[in-house]
């Protein structure tokens, strides 16, 4: 798809079908992943790829019920290292790891999109229990379900948030 479509119609999906996802299909969202900027190219960040249901349905209770989440069939989940980051860039590294990931978690959902899936950002969760989950000390920033949606719902509008150009 053409980028610019491609940021123009997608949007958020929170119901999805139980059709699998192909491998090359989780590498290509994996490889825009990894492909993303970061502060000083240090990647302060790590991610999960998760397709056990199980650990999907603790991940779906540890964001408060957001069953969705079990459904997807593919379940990234975005961590900030700000150790990684705070290294070179002392007290102001802490924010660009938590930027690395975010930028990382946005260049998944873009890929996904641009192979015809639906992802939502979930950012609501308990941190404790998702960093227990998946045995990492970071700061969990981003889940993403990822995969074919099964509903349509209306695009949200957007204000322009261009205050002024100087
Ligand atoms: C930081 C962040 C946290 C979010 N957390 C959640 C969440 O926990 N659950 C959810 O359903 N959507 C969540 N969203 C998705 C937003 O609700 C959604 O992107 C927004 O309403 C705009 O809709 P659109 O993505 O369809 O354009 C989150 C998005 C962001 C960027």
């Amino acid at each position: 798809m053409e980028y610019s479509d491609l940021i123009k119609t997608r949007k958020s999906r929170r119901a999805f079908k139980p059709k699998p996802l192909t491998e090359q299909q989780l590498n290509s969202i994996v490889e825009a992943a990894n492909l993303a900027p970061s502060a000083g190219n240090l990647q302060s960040y790590s991610f999960y790829l998760v397709k056990d249901k199980n650990t999907k349905e603790k991940l779906a209770g540890a964001a408060f019920g957001q069953g969705f989440i079990a459904e997807a069939q593919a379940v990234f989940v975005f961590f900030a290292k700000a150790p990684l980051s705070a290294k070179k860039y002392g007290e102001r590294g802490k924010l660009y790891a938590t930027i690395d990931a975010a930028v990382s978690a946005a260049y998944a959902q873009l890929a996904a999109e641009n192979l015809g899936l639906g992802t939502v950002w979930v950012g609501a969760f308990d941190e404790e229990k998702v960093k227990e989950l998946l045995g990492d000390d970071g700061q969990p920033v981003c889940i993403l379900p990822v995969g074919y949606p099964n509903e349509n719902p209306e695009k949200h509008p957007r204000q322009n948030r261009l205050r002024k150009t100087v």
